[in-house]
């Protein structure tokens, strides 16, 4: 175990209390939110790692920034300010702010969609992303690296596409029926796992050869540039800033939830290269979308928010730090023999709970009944990236089978310490000696999409 990790490059302005309550009532509040953490309230939670989405903690500058903030309706200096930083990063020429990353999906996917039957084809997809995928009419397929489903093997880029596969995906459904490619980064259902300029490269040669519009999917993009530096010939000596700009420069849209490597608590980003046309169309859709196009849905505050917050996100000390706090959690599980997606990636830490609980079939969500018993053990929020999150098979209604079930434990930026991480580490092990004894969760109540939010669950007996 690497005993030296970086240091915060900051330190501790304000706090939030934080409480466990007791295990009898931890027992009674998961059992009133269905066997779903989604439905627990905050308050009764001690470690929230659901998500690293607007989770995060601002600095002192961008609270500075908010009192700038310009509420006017239309041309707001705001998002002049805006605007500057996100062309200064990408050197796309058109920029429009979003509410959040799906608000940025929604408008740019259905302008993509010709006619029915049309097909995206992504790494892996984000789960909101496969949702307005589908709700546009065309379908979402995934087209990762093999390397990614060797979890205990080490491999520098298992967020990576799978080369040859796209190209045969590309033949086998020629270029009139594939409405884009999507580059996420970092790959999020992978394990927060990068991905190579050398592959973002090839992926990007394909697409121009066979003119298909190619979008970045960058919530973590900060992250995924910070990888190639460290791990990627050629890069040691380059800027994240510069391997940021290089990354852009392969694709033609860029769609961003900022709630991530925006370093704020609401935000999204629809960024074009150069097509104008597409722009306006953008323009157009967005007004009854999200908003007058100089808002798109933020408060001006939001938006200065969010300028400061995206150049921060560059900021290589902080993200040195960011990666090990995600390390340091890996490590000590690895140390205990727990099974995680290795290496660890940029936001968070995967624990494979089909290694794990081998007991539970796919459609009684052992990732699912691991987060339920880390609630119980120790108060501790994570969320399962599995086959319950993947949903039913759209045209057949049968519940796909995801290739990984991962319970996810995500950490917030600049948010917990090494302490906090320690007693997580510690409570998954507790959880891990008796995971022979974990059962499978059943539906209660399941909704027709992204049915993980609501869904309610009772342990199988
Ligand atoms: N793309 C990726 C890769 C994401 O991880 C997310 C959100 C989105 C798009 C959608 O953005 O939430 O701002 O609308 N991921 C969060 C998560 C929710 O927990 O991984 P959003």
């Amino acid at each position: 175990m690497k005993n030296t990790y970086s240091l915060p490059p900051y330190k501790i302005k304000m706090v939030e209390p934080i409480r466990l309550i007791a295990k009898t009532d931890r027992s009674k509040r998961l059992e009133e939110a269905g066997y779903n953490p989604f439905k627990l309230r905050s308050e009764d939670v001690f470690i929230d790692l659901l998500t690293d989405s607007g989770t995060g903690a601002m600095s002192h500058f961008q609270w500075a920034a908010l009192m700038m903030g310009d509420e006017s309706y239309a041309g707001s200096s705001s998002f002049y300010r805006l605007e500057k930083t996100v062309k200064e990063i990408t050197g796309y020429q058109f920029m429009m702010p979003a509410h959040q990353g799906r608000g940025a999906e929604q408008v740019v996917i259905p302008l993509l969609v010709k006619h029915p039957g049309m097909v995206f084809i992504s790494n892996i997809h984000f789960d909101t992303t496969r949702a307005h995928v589908e709700l546009a009419g065309a379908r979402a397929i995934d087209c990762v690296c093999e390397e990614c489903f060797d979890l205990s093997n080490y491999h520098p880029f298992k967020g990576n596409f799978d080369i040859e596969r796209l190209e045969k995906l590309i033949t086998e459904y020629s270029k009139e029926s594939i409405a884009g490619i999507i580059m996420t980064i970092t790959n999020n259902s992978a394990g927060g796992q990068p991905v190579s300029m050398e592959n973002m490269r090839m992926v990007s040669e394909l697409a121009k050869k066979h003119h298909i519009p190619l979008l970045i999917d960058g919530a973590r993009y900060a992250e995924n540039a910070y990888f190639i530096k460290l791990r990627e010939k050629g890069y040691e000596n380059k800027t994240v800033k510069e391997i940021a700009k290089e990354t852009f420069d392969l694709a033609d849209i860029f769609l961003m939830s900022s709630k991530k490597d925006g370093l704020v608590n609401i935000g999204g980003l629809i960024a074009i290269k150069d097509d104008e046309d597409f722009y306006k169309q953008c323009q157009i859709r967005i007004v009854p979308m999200e908003g007058f196009p100089t808002y798109g849905g933020l408060a001006g505050r939001d938006m200065d928010a969010l300028a400061v917050g995206l150049l921060e996100a560059l900021d290589e000390s902080y993200l040195a730090y960011r990666l090990d706090e995600i390390k340091y959690l890996g490590d000590l599980l690895i140390e205990a023999g727990v099974p995680i997606q290795y290496p660890t990636g940029g936001h968070a830490v995967f624990v494979d709970c089909k290694a794990m609980c081998p007991q539970i079939p796919f459609d009684q969500f052992p990732a699912q009944a691991v987060c339920n018993e880390l609630y119980l053990e120790g108060g501790i929020r994570a969320v399962e990236i599995g086959s319950l999150l993947l949903g039913r098979d759209p045209d057949t209604g049968k519940n796909l089978q995801a290739d990984m079930e991962f319970m996810r434990l995500t950490i917030p930026r600049r948010t917990y310490t090494f302490e906090h991480l320690r007693y997580v580490a510690e409570t998954v092990i507790k959880v891990y000696q008796r995971r022979n004894s974990i059962k499978g969760v059943e539906f209660v109540y399941e909704s027709p999409i992204l049915r993980h939010f609501t869904a309610r669950f009772k342990p199988v007996e």
